[in-house]
Formats: structure tokens, sequence, C-alpha cells
């Protein structure tokens, strides 16, 4: 029987990524090419910027990714790339590529949904996932909580009012003058204060809503910053496990009511914030007290990846899924 291998493009930010899956889950190759250099200097995501750079990226990338997984072009089965959310022009530089190889090689593509695929990624290299699960994806742009009947399945229970976690890491480490992408710094910084880190108070929605929100710590971390600046690396590593502790408690609250409710057998989790290891040792005890198995990816596919698009992809087209060649890039789009 002719294998299923699926090369999946992502473009949706500042990540191009190629990668080539088989079966849904086994991982042949993953390539990454990073543009946080070249958005440093700017101090954020230029989107013009980013597309003339997956412009410049794809061309290597793919033949890069088909090479490592020891794959020719014509044993492709199907194409799989991100065509929402994003940038829309990263987006169809992406589309356009998958498009072009579908055409050529005459087989079908599939477009996917960024955050289904974080969701996804707990598949790759590993066993079938027990359903009912919870969902949670923390990223950058996106802080989601998911009830999954199955692949396909989905049911929103919360999202975050304002910022997104990743964001919250980010906004405040270039308030500490850290430096972007704010995550693994904050982290590292936090790992070297020992002792009970505390927390800053967590804003409570007015209408006892469950959604997430990180925009008021974000005002309180910036406050007493400003307040009390720290005076030394110990005083600076203690403010960054204050913040992260805190991000921490929004999160494990979120989820724990999820979880008390849905009583899943899985609990996945996805996005960069999810490379963060007090993150996952906070999430492995929460599944634990559930008794659901938690999944949570190598930070690797936790990141933008396009493993896990190449995965949702191959597990899409064989279930006959396909996109027209008319497809085209949505900016936000949902995909439940
Ligand atoms: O999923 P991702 O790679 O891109 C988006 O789709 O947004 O997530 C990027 C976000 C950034 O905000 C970054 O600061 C955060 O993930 N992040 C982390 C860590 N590594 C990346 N946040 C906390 N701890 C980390 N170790
Ligand atoms: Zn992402």
């Amino acid at each position: 029987m002719a294998k299923n291998l699926v090369l999946g493009i992502e473009s949706s930010c500042d990540e191009t990524s190629v990668a080539v899956v088989e079966d849904g889950y086994r991982v042949l190759s993953n390539e990454v090419a990073t543009q946080i250099e070249l958005h440093n200097r700017y101090g954020g995501v230029v989107p013009e910027v980013a597309s003339r750079q997956h412009l410049e990226s794809l061309p290597i990338l793919i033949p890069s990714a088909l090479k490592q997984a020891q794959v020719a072009y014509d044993d492709l089965s199907g194409i799989a790339v991100t065509a929402s959310p994003g940038l829309i022009g990263a987006l169809l530089i992406g589309l356009s590529a998958a498009k072009g190889l579908a055409l050529s090689l005459k087989i079908p593509f599939v477009a996917i949904h960024h955050i289904e695929a974080h969701l996804y990624a707990a598949r790759l290299n590993d066993e079938p996932v027990l359903f009912p699960a919870i969902g949670l994806v923390v990223s950058g742009g996106h802080t989601e909580l998911y009830h999954i009947e199955d692949w396909g399945v989905y049911r929103l229970l919360a999202s975050t009012r304002d910022d997104a976690a990743g964001e919250a890491y980010d906004k405040v480490a270039k308030m500490m003058g850290l430096g972007y992408p704010g995550g693994p710094l904050i982290e590292k910084l936090a790992q070297k204060h020992q002792g009970a880190p505390g927390h800053f108070s967590l804003s409570r929605m007015k209408d006892h809503s469950q959604d997430f929100s990180f925009s008021g710590l974000k005002t309180a971390a910036s406050l007493e910053f400003k307040k009390n600046p720290p005076k030394d690396e110990a005083e600076l590593a203690h403010f960054a496990a204050k913040f992260q502790n805190t991000v921490i408690e929004e999160i494990i609250l979120r989820v724990r009511k999820a979880m008390f409710e849905a009583r899943p057998k899985s609990l996945l989790v996805g996005g960069g914030v999810a490379c963060n290891q007090a993150v996952r040792d906070a999430l492995k005890k929460e599944a634990n007290d559930f008794k659901a198995v938690l999944r949570v990816p190598p930070p690797k596919f936790c990141s933008d990846n396009a493993a896990m698009i190449a995965g949702l992809g191959a597990h899409q087209l064989a279930s006959g899924k396909m996109a027209p060649l008319s497809a085209t890039a949505n900016p936000t789009g949902s995909f439940y």
C-alpha cells in the first residue's frame, strides 16, 4: 500500500516552516526558519518584511524538508497549508506555494486552521489521543480552552478578553527591558528565584465569565515595576517569578473548572507558552488530579511548526476533506 506522506507549510507569522509527516503522526522532517532576528530591530513583527522573508525561505525549506525526510516530490500524497489565522500577506505566500505544488504534482491540498493544528500537535510522534479531551492553546496571539469530542468536533469554552498569555509575557518582558520573545527570557530569570514567588492580584470578570484576562496583570506588573524597580538580579528574578506564577494561576483556574465539569480522558496543550516548564508542571498536576492523560508535545512542536499542519492535513485528507484551488487565506476565522 502506498504510504500516506503529506507535506505541510506554515507561514502565518514570523516562522517559515516545512515538514513531511507520515500517516498523520510520524514526523519525518520539520524545518523551521525563524525571523525573530529580522524583526527584533523594529521591536515587533513587520507584516511586509515577514511576507518577503517567507518568499525567500520557502524555496529553500521545501527541498530541504523532503531531503531530510528522504521523500521525493512524486512520493507525496497531499499538501497541507496554514490558511488561517495570521498575517494576510504571510498566509498568502504559503497558500500560493501549496497550490502550486498541488497543481504541478496533481495531488490534493487542504487548508488548515493554525489553532486547530496547535491542538493536533499532541498527536505527533505519539499514540492516538483518548477522547473526550480538554484542549488548551496558549500562544502569542491566542489563549483558548476547548472541549474536544473528537478531531474536528470542538466547542469553545473560554478565550481571552484582552491579551493572550504569550503576549503578556512579551509585553512585560519589553517593559522589563529583556527583549523579544519575552516568554523564554522571563522563564529563565524566574528559574533563578528560590522560594515562594507570591503573585499579583488577578482581575475577576464582573459577569463571572470563565474567559481569560491578562491585561490587568500586565498593568499591575508595570505599576509595581515603576514603583519598586528591582535593585539587583535577585529582585529581578523574584519579579519574573511572581509574574509567571500569576500567569499560571490564571491558566490553571480556568483549566481546573473545565476538567471538573467535563471529566475528560485527556488534557491537550499547545502553543508557544506550553514550552514553559513551570506551565507544563502545573498542567501535569491538574491532569493527574483528574486522572486524565496530559498530552503536551515537546517544545519544538509547541511553538509554530509545519509538522502540526502536515499531521492535521493528513488526518483531514484521509477523511476526504480537500480545498479547491480557489481557496483563500483568512486572517481571522474560526474552526469550530
Ligand atoms: O505558538 P507560538 O510560537 O506563536 C504564535 O502562534 O503566537 O507562540 C509564541 C509565544 C510568544 O509570545 C512567546 O513569548 C511565547 O510563545 N513563549 C513562551 C515560552 N516560549 C515561547 N512563553 C513562556 N515561556 C516560554 N518558555
Ligand atoms: Zn502558533
